[in-house]
């Protein structure tokens, strides 16, 4: 059953109670976040979820998880909500690429045929492998599609303090051609507050370095962190900027959860309104360098020359792709293997996504035992396919009316009527003559909050646990 939209009323109070909070930008999960799925999930309709065989149109890009991170104090990152493992030394890391080895067996007849069209290694912390590792770890991606093309984009997350030139030989030769690195802060002094022993001279030093290896490299940077000023994130763009990067990662920090940053720091995080300002201001910074914002925290600089290997360097496929899932004449399928892994598979028989254990014991017992080992999951009505859908045209700032209709057979103007009027009113959108929605002014900084106004009517229906899920479980 449909949902009943929002009244104006209801879009007025929901707009005049969020703008001033915190909120979470749903990144990855789209809709609805994983609180709302469930562990007590029906064996039967996963089993139907995964007996879809993607058909020979359908793209699946590949996610890898690696659990695992150096310990800090204050514990993860102080910021990370990302559920990950403390770091038990080579041998452990070793065994746990054999352990995703053996649960990629159990993906065999499900990607039979389908097509890869990138690799993403996250975590965690996958450059605390040894350098004998990464030749182990994208051979996984080939067991299930053995005629994987290796000029597809084959990124791996990585941390600054862990480099030395063995081990970006290692991560070239073995086939990887893009890295990710996670600064969050250049700032000696203000990246020690996430008890990393982080320097600036290891960021350039690693961004030196991938350039001399012709690595394509994205790097993410954090705003709105404890004491952080707009000079001091205008000071971290510049030096990333004239370092000769050319995708940058520009996220709103993300305040939730038990983090130290949400609890004891929280009274140094800059407020809602100066956050807009940062927003704001990077936005034109990055815009007179000749960046282009491509989502709301994407900056891509157009013409970067290509890498070796052919890349583009100011391109992120593997995103880009999971933006565009549902294809006229196919999908585009989140395949995750390994500890806290995300699947989705937008298939039109069952839609449904989910997520691996986040506890290694779990994770090891089921592929051990032959199991799919997933924790949770939720699977997709007709409606919650249209706002996965909707979340992540919004990530792009944009909607789309007429792809919205040759997709649904609905009308957007119909579905979300109070909403788009409400947005238009007070200028956080506008419709263009070709009938496409465009995020304006400081519509773009505040999409966690219009995603949550698009998704409330159907959150209210559904039933679940409706409580953050803790993300360290251990
Ligand atoms: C899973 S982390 C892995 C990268 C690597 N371990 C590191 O931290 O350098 C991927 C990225 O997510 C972003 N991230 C993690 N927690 C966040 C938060 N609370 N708010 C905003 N961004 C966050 C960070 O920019 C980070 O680089
Ligand atoms: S931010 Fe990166 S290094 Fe820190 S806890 Fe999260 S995944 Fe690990």
């Amino acid at each position: 059953m449909v949902s009943t939209p929002l009244t104006t009323d209801e879009v007025r109070a929901y707009i005049a109670k969020n703008r001033d909070r915190h909120l979470s930008n749903k990144v990855l999960h789209a809709h609805p976040s994983p609180a709302y799925w469930s562990s007590e999930f029906s064996e039967s309709a996963l089993a139907q979820c995964l007996a879809h065989t993607p058909d020979k149109q359908d793209r699946i890009n590949l996610y890898l998880g690696i659990p695992y991170c150096l310990p800090t104090d204050p514990p993860h990152c102080g910021f990370c909500l990302f559920p990950t493992e403390r770091y038990a030394g080579k041998d452990t890391a070793t065994d746990y690429l054999g352990l995703m080895a053996k649960e990629s067996d159990l993906y065999r007849s499900v990607y039979e045929g389908a097509v890869i069209e990138s690799l993403y290694v996250g975590g965690g912390t996958p450059n605390l492998l040894h350098p004998s590792d990464y030749q182990v770890l994208i051979d996984i991606a080939p067991r299930l599609f053995p005629t994987m093309y290796h000029a597809i984009e084959n990124s791996v997350e990585c941390f600054p303090q862990l480099f030395n030139e063995d081990k970006i030989h290692a991560i070239k030769d073995a086939g990887f051609n893009r890295v990710s690195m996670g600064v969050q802060q250049v700032d000696d002094a203000l990246i020690q507050l996430s008890g990393r022993k982080q320097t600036r001279k290891q960021v350039f030093e690693a961004i030196d370095a991938f350039q001399r290896h012709s690595l394509a490299c994205n790097i993410d940077l954090i705003y709105g962190w404890p004491e952080q000023t707009v000079e001091n994130m205008l000071a971290d763009l510049r030096d990333i900027v004239a370092s000769g990067i050319s995708h940058i990662t520009h996220y709103e920090m993300n305040i939730a959860g038990r983090s130290d940053f949400a609890t004891k720091q929280k009274a140094k995080v800059p407020t809602i309104s100066e956050k807009l300002t940062m927003y704001r201001e990077a936005h034109a910074f990055l815009t007179s360098e000749g960046f282009v914002q491509e989502t709301v925290y994407d900056w891509a600089k157009p013409n970067a020359t290509r890498t070796d290997s052919g890349l583009c360097p100011a391109q992120y496929a593997y995103e880009a792709n999971m933006r565009d899932a549902l294809l006229e004449d196919g999908a585009r399928y989140m395949g995750g293997l390994g500890y806290a892994a995300i699947n989705s598979r937008p298939n039109k028989l069952r839609a449904g996504s989910f997520m691996n254990h986040r506890g290694l014991d779990r994770y090891a017992d089921d592929v051990h035992a032959g199991r799919f080992p997933v924790e949770r999951a939720f699977f997709h009505e007709d409606e919650d396919l249209r706002l996965c859908w909707v979340f992540q045209q919004l990530q792009a700032m944009r909607l789309d009316t007429t792809a919205f209709f040759n997709l649904f057979g609905r009308s957007v103007f119909v579905d979300y009527q109070t909403v788009i009027d409400e947005l238009i009113d007070i200028g956080w959108a506008q419709v263009t003559p070709n009938g496409v929605i465009e995020l304006r002014g400081t519509g773009p900084f505040y999409v966690p909050l219009i995603q949550g106004l698009f998704s409330q009517a159907r959150l209210k229906q559904l039933t679940g646990p409706r409580t953050s899920i803790p993300l360290h479980v251990q």
